[in-house]
């Protein structure tokens, strides 16, 4: 039986939601009307695999997002909701599905980068997908935490709140990488009516200058916590310790913990989300202008990158990046990288360095000149992505 991997057609729908709802053991009355008000609600990024005369047995979810590597925002197909209906499932559809799916993210989308949060890493990196992000887990007991006056200012975010909020959120996070520049519909999410969500505001004379957005249960889950300025980050946090749960969860950042005086020094990092190259092209371009282009001038270089891909042939040419643009490179280039995708993932994101890939036999160049330049190109950058940008 041959499987056809597609877009979702609209007579589809209902069959893609069954097969989601079999394999997440949902219940399809329950799932069908947040299923269709997904405002990313869009057959064209359902992708199916269906086989003759039996239909859909396996499909994914494609979510738009614009990932930020550096300060610039990089078209990123989110992966999501990877089912495969549980009388088809360890038959290779899930595998056949995702392999036939990257070229089209590319290709029929326009997505040069993908990511997701793995269920099982051993699976996503057989196609070329590796970790390259990490959170630090931090828990305490609210009573613990310092108290300040500053918590009086804070109060519950009201619907007009918002525009607010996200403002805030960009100006804060612009240049992080692995922050997503949230559209309106990704707002539309993170308000949702989800059990146990709410979120707050700090708001003192000088205007509206933190929030946070946590999950009550058996504990306190933070989802996302800002602040401007330290009075907001002071009230927000001792907010915190006004509140009843036992425990106050929040993986997040080095970063964002530390601005809020939260210490991670004896946790280890955990293996966060996976990205995998679509179009090595695409991203190489898009980093291109702010920040290859500027380096190479200035070194008065070229790298090409040759790179071995099975499944996205287009990756597999030689690509020089020089200081005015990228362009068809040649086997035979002086100044060279060589490493598979996989490796390249997190590089481009800035997790690991291509020094230490060399270092792990993961990655060649042809002097250690150019592993320099490498290195400047594929700085650190310490890439978080908060949760609430991956579902
Ligand atoms: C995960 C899932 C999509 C895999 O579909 P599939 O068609 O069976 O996948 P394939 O046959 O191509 O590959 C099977 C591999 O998936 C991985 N896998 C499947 N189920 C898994 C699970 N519950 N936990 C961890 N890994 C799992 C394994 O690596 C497995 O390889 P193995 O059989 O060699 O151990 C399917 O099991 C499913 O729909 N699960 C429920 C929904 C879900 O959890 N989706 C993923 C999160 S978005």
């Amino acid at each position: 039986m041959r499987p056809d991997v597609r877009a979702a057609r609209p007579s589809e729908a209902e069959a893609v939601l069954e097969t989601i709802c079999a394999a997440f053991d949902l219940d399809v009355d329950a799932a069908r009307p947040i299923f269709y008000a997904d405002p990313y609600y869009d057959l064209s990024h359902k992708r199916v695999l269906a086989l003759p005369n039996v239909g859909i047995v396996s499909c994914l979810t494609v979510v738009p997002t614009l990932l930020r590597i550096g300060g610039i925002a990089v078209p990123a197909a989110g992966v999501a909701g990877v089912a495969t209906h549980p009388a088809f499932q360890r038959q290779g559809f899930a595998a056949t599905l995702l392999a036939a799916t990257l070229p089209a993210l590319w290709e029929e989308l326009g997505y040069p980068l993908s990511f997701l949060h793995p269920i099982s890493a051993p699976f996503y990196r057989r196609l070329g997908w590796e970790m390259a992000s990490s959170i630090l887990p931090w828990s305490a007991v609210p009573s613990s935490l310092p108290r300040y006056a500053e918590s009086d200012f804070v109060r519950p975010a009201t619907s007009s709140d918002w525009p607010a909020i996200a403002a805030l959120h960009t100006e804060l996070t612009h240049s992080a990488t692995g922050t997503c520049l949230r559209d309106s519909r990704r707002w539309q999410l993170v308000r949702m009516d989800v059990p146990g969500r709410e979120a707050f505001v700090y708001e003192d004379a000088a205007g509206m200058s933190g929030y946070v957005v946590w999950e009550r249960g058996e504990t306190l889950g933070v989802m996302e916590m800002l602040g401007r300025t330290a009075p907001a980050r002071r009230g927000l946090a001792s907010f915190l310790a006004r509140q009843p749960e036992p425990v106050v969860h929040w993986a997040s950042s080095a970063a964002h913990l530390g601005a809020f005086g939260f210490s991670s020094a004896n946790k280890r990092p955990e293996p966060d989300i996976m990205v995998r190259p679509v179009s090595l092209q695409g991203i190489l371009e898009a980093l291109h202008t702010a920040h290859f282009g500027p380096i190479l001038a200035e070194n008065a270089a070229s790298l090409t990158f040759l790179v071995t891909d099975g499944l996205c042939p287009e990756n597999a040419r030689p690509l020089r990046v020089t200081p005015t643009g990228v362009e068809l490179g040649s086997a035979t280039d002086r100044s060279w990288l060589r490493a598979d995708i996989q490796t390249l993932g997190p590089l481009l994101m800035g997790f690991r360095l291509p020094s230490e890939a060399q270092g792990s036999g993961l990655l060649t160049t042809d002097s250690p000149e150019t592993l320099m330049l490498a290195d400047r190109l594929l700085p650190l950058r310490s890439p978080y992505v908060a949760p609430l940008d991956q579902s």
